[in-house]
């Protein structure tokens, strides 16, 4: 079906695009890559650039939302980005609770449920919190689901899911005969929820970054090099548009 999308009533985009819902993709997994080049093309601090990036958040969530995108995981801080300086650090994950303390009223008018994946425990309390009071305060929206991915790293996640299954099969919850690729799927993170239909990396990078690597098998990749703070919502419509001329065989003719 045909449906002509308004574009959230920004200054500089008052064009309206007709995206067709039909194939759209229904997980769609970003890296958002990119912030720190485009704050430094302007000769800003990185930070400025993760700053920036979070107004790109709030366009795509609103933007998926409305192309009726099921599921809409972020990468937003890795378990390899503690290698960063301490005040990115610092920054990054303060990001979460300005997300929600300037838009959660608007995510919930969205009707979008917030969800987040990755090892939590060594998360900033107020990182954990912000993250907590958002899940509680969206877990009756049934729209987008959100999934933000903080201290995120998929090899972590499958080693943790491999401990938990080997503790279950000695403990005789789960018998070895049992384990499948759909059973061990439900150790992970991402644990009854589809794979990643479409992954779009923006910043030119051609990498997965140990992000979501079992659950991206049949994924299809779109990368491009429009730096994170610069991806719009007519990008976004783009990349949905390019998906849908994919073919996915999975691995059949
Ligand atoms: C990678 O760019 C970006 C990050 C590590 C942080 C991304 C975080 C956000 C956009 C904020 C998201 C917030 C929420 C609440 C979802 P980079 O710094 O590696 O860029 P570079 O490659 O140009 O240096």
């Amino acid at each position: 079906m045909a449906m002509k999308i308004p574009f959230f009533n920004q200054k500089k985009q008052e064009e309206s695009f007709h995206y067709s819902e039909e194939s759209t993709p229904e997980h769609i997994a970003i890296i958002m890559d990119g912030n720190g080049r485009w704050a430094q093309k302007r000769g800003k601090p990185r930070v400025a650039g993760h700053k920036e990036g979070l107004s790109a958040v709030v366009k795509i969530v609103k933007a998926a939302a409305k192309c009726k995108v099921k599921i809409l995981t972020l990468y937003t801080f890795s378990t390899e980005n503690w290698k960063r300086p301490k005040s990115e650090i610092d920054f990054i994950l303060r990001l979460p609770k300005e997300f929600l303390h300037f838009y959660l009223p608007d995510i919930i008018s969205n009707n979008v449920r917030i969800k987040a994946i990755g090892n939590m425990e060594e998360l900033p309390e107020n990182t954990r919190e912000a993250i907590q009071y958002a899940i509680d305060s969206t877990k009756d929206n049934d729209g987008l689901q959100l999934n933000i991915a903080l201290n995120y790293g998929s090899r972590q996640e499958i080693v943790i899911g491999m401990k938990e299954m080997f503790a279950d099969i000695r403990d005789s919850k789960l018998s070895l005969d049992k384990v499948d690729e759909q059973q061990f799927s439900g150790y992970l993170y991402t644990a009854g929820m589809t794979s990643p239909d479409l992954l779009i990396r923006t910043g030119g990078e051609k990498r997965l970054s140990n992000f979501l690597l079992w659950q991206m098998a049949y994924t299809e990749f779109l990368f491009t090099d429009v730096l994170w703070p610069d991806f719009s919502e007519k990008e976004f419509i783009h990349a949905l548009e390019e998906y849908r001329h994919r073919k996915r065989r999975y691995g059949g003719i």
